[in-house]
């Protein structure tokens, strides 16, 4: 059997799927809440991007590329060679299906996503990597782009695109799997997908709120030991 990854082909799009909730599904849903520490303040944020910080360097980049980066990629390219051959699917007056909006939704959704983890990619693990320190990653400088409005709403845009997509995701994976085959099941899974789209999204503006709002002088205490910045206090 010839598996060639430029044409859509059984293996390859389970593979599709599976990358989409294992490991990236896991790893944005824990970066989402790990960021939300932002409304805790300075030290508590800083204290999670140490804790990373301070793995050894190479074992941190072998995690990076072998849990996060390969398959985010290949999700992605594989995405848009799915997106590519996909007929349309959805006119108003032919297919004007629920299902069939929420389908297309989910590619678009995939090219927004794209166009908006390359900025973030590149503004934060890769400046810090060029930049050699972890400046640009920390509470100060999150803070700095959130007061850009337009970085602002790309951001909140951005959060809206991943959740939708990953939420919507979950339900279709679950269909795929054979996971739901009852209508009932499909309808019940449907409830959840929404449910998990309206929490996940509050999560990332939530944390994003964190880096805007005022803080309070937060107790440090437990995590000064891993927070390598002074108490700043916004
Ligand atoms: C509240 C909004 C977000 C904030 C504040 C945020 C913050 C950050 C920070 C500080 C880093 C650098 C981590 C490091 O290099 O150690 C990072 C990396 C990253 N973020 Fe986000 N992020 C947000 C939303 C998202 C979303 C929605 C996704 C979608 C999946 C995402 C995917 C990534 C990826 C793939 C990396 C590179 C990870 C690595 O190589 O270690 N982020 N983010
Ligand atoms: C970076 C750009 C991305 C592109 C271009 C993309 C593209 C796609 C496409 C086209 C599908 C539909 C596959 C199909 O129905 O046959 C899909 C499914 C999926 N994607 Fe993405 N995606 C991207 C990022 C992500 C991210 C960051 C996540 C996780 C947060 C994710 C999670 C999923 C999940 C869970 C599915 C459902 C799998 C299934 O249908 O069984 N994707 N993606």
């Amino acid at each position: 059997m010839s598996v060639s990854i430029t044409k859509e082909n059984f293996f390859w799009h389970k593979v599709h799927s599976l990358t989409g909730i294992i490991p990236i599904g896991f790893y944005m849903l824990q970066h989402l809440v790990l960021n939300t520490f932002s409304l805790a303040g300075p030290d508590y944020f800083n204290g999670v991007i140490g804790f990373f910080d301070g793995m050894p360097f190479h074992f941190l980049l072998v995690l990076e590329i072998t849990l996060i980066w390969l398959p985010l990629l290949f999700h992605a390219l594989y995405g848009f060679v799915i997106i590519n051959h996909s007929q349309p699917n959805y006119s108003p007056t032919k297919y004007g299906w629920a299902e069939n909006r929420m389908y297309l939704f989910q590619r678009i959704s995939g090219a927004g996503l794209f166009l908006f983890l390359i900025y973030h990619v590149l503004s934060t693990t890769l400046t810090k990597y060029v930049n050699g320190d972890s400046q640009s990653i920390r509470y100060a400088s999150m803070h700095a782009h959130f007061e850009n409005k337009l970085i602002l709403v790309v951001y909140l845009v951005g959060i809206l695109l991943a959740s939708y997509h990953l939420s919507y995701g979950v339900w279709n994976f679950c269909i795929r799997w054979g996971i739901t085959v009852s209508e009932r099941a499909q309808l019940k899974m449907r409830s959840f997908a929404l449910g998990m789209f309206i929490v996940v999204t509050l999560i990332g503006w939530a944390a994003i709120v964190g880096f805007l709002i005022p803080k309070y002088n937060a107790p440090a205490t437990g995590v000064t030991a891993m927070s390598s910045t002074s108490n700043q206090s916004m």
